[in-house]
C-alpha cells in the first residue's frame, strides 16, 4: 500500500473509468481509501491533495488524534470493545502523517502535552515509534504493526483511576504497584481483542520492561523483551521526558537526549536508543538553539561520531561543540 497521502486531505473528486466518484473532495485520506483508490488502478499525485503549514497541520493533527483516542478510551469504559476500525479510520492516518515531518520544533511543541497528557502521550507514542520504525527500516506490514501497538500501549489505563492517572505528588507504594498493572490489563484486553496480532497486546505488556531485568510487570530481560516493546519503550521515555507533567514541567531536550543516551545503555536496546539519538539529532540541523553560555545560534552540521555535539554557527562564527567539552546545548528555541 502507498502510504504517502495516508492522512492528507483530497483536493478533488477522485473518478473511475465510468465516471463515478470514488473519493470525494475534502476526505482525510484514510488505508481504506487508498486500498479502494488502488483497486481501481488509481494512483494519486501531490497535486491531488492540499498542502499545509507543517507546524499548524502537526498541532492540528496531532490535537484531533488526542479528542480522538480520549473518546474512544472513554467509550471502552462502558462497552469494553477496542473499536479497531475507529483507531484505523482516525487515528492511523493522523499519525503517520504527523511522522513525515522534518520539523523537529513543530513536531516537539506539536506533541508537547498541554493538559491532556494521558491521551496526548499515546499519539506522541505513536508517531515517535513509526518515525523510529522507519529509521531502523521496518518494512511497510511491520511498520503497521508498530505503530497500531504503540497507539494502544497504555490502553490498560482505562481501569486505573483518575486519583492516580492524575495525581501530583509523588505514587505511595500501593499505588505505584496499582499503576504498574496497566502493563497486564492492556494485555489481557488487546489479547481478547478479535483481528488483533498477539504483537500488540506483548506491547502493551512489555513497554515498562527494560533489558537489565529492572522493568515491571514481570522483570524480563534482553531477549525475552519483543522488539516492538523496546521500540515503544524508547518513544514512551523520551515522550513522557519531553511533555509538562502535573508534578514538573518538561526536561530540556538536550537532557533528555543526554540522558536516553547515557542511562538508556544498558536499559534499553543500544541499537534502538543510538538510531533514535542520531536521527533526532540530524533533525536538529537548521534549528535555532540556545548554549548553555547563553549565545544564540542555528545547528549547521552534525558529526556521525558525536552526533550530540554538533558544530553551531553564531552570527559570522561557527562553534564546534564537540572540540569544546566546557559548553553545550541549552535548548531548542526554533
Ligand atoms: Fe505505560
Amino acid at each position: 500500500m502507498d502510504n504517502l497521502f495516508l492522512g492528507r486531505t483530497l483536493g478533488k473528486d477522485v473518478f473511475n473509468q465510468n465516471g463515478i466518484i470514488i473519493v470525494a473532495k475534502g476526505v482525510i485520506l484514510t488505508v481504506s481509501h487508498m486500498e479502494s483508490l488502488k483497486k481501481h488502478g488509481i494512483q494519486l499525485k501531490a497535486s491531488d491533495v492540499i498542502a499545509q503549514a507543517p507546524e499548524l497541520k502537526n498541532e492540528r493533527l496531532i490535537s484531533r488524534a488526542a479528542e480522538e483516542i480520549r473518546d474512544i478510551f472513554h467509550a471502552m469504559k462502558s462497552d469494553g470493545r477496542v473499536p479497531l476500525d475507529k483507531v484505523e479510520s482516525n487515528i492511523l492516518p493522523a499519525v503517520y502523517e504527523a511522522s513525515e515531518t522534518h520539523d523537529l520544533y513543530g513536531v516537539l511543541s506539536g506533541l508537547q502535552a498541554k493538559d491532556d497528557y494521558t491521551y496526548r502521550h499515546n499519539i506522541g507514542v505513536a508517531v515517535l515509534s513509526n518515525m523510529l520504525g522507519k529509521w531502523l527500516d521496518l518494512n511497510e506490514a511491520d511498520l503497521a504493526l508498530l505503530t497500531m501497538a504503540a497507539t494502544l500501549h497504555d490502553i490498560g489505563k482505562i481501569r486505573i483511576s483518575d486519583y492516580i492517572l492524575n495525581k501530583p505528588e509523588k505514587f505511595t507504594d500501593v499505588e505505584y504497584e496499582q499503576m504498574k498493572k496497566h502493563t497486564v490489563y492492556g494485555y489481557e484486553i488487546l489479547k481478547n481483542t478479535k483481528d488483533l496480532p498477539p504483537r500488540v497486546a506483548l506491547v502493551a505488556l512489555q513497554h515498562h520492561e527494560r533489558v537489565d531485568g529492572w522493568g515491571y510487570p514481570n522483570g524480563c530481560k534482553g531477549t525475552d523483551i519483543d522488539y516492538y516493546s523496546k521500540i515503544v519503550a524508547v518513544a514512551d521515555v523520551f515522550h513522557a521526558m519531553t511533555s509538562n507533567r502535573v508534578y514538573r514541567k518538561a526536561i530540556p531536550f538536550y537532557k533528555i537526549i543526554r540522558e536516553l543516551n547515557d542511562e538508556g545503555f544498558g536499559k534499553m536496546d543500544p541499537a534502538v536508543i543510538s538510531v533514535f539519538v542520531k536521527r533526532i539529532m540530524e533533525m536538529t540541523v537548521g534549528s535555532q538553539v540556545r548554549l548553555t553560555d547563553g549565545r544564540m545560534g542555528k545547528v549547521v552540521m552534525i558529526h556521525h561520531h558525536d552526533p550530540m555535539r554538533p558544530v553551531i554557527r553564531l552570527g559570522d562564527t561557527y562553534i564546534d561543540l564537540s572540540r569544546n567539552s566546557h559548553v553545550t546545548i541549552e535548548s531548542i528555541t526554533g
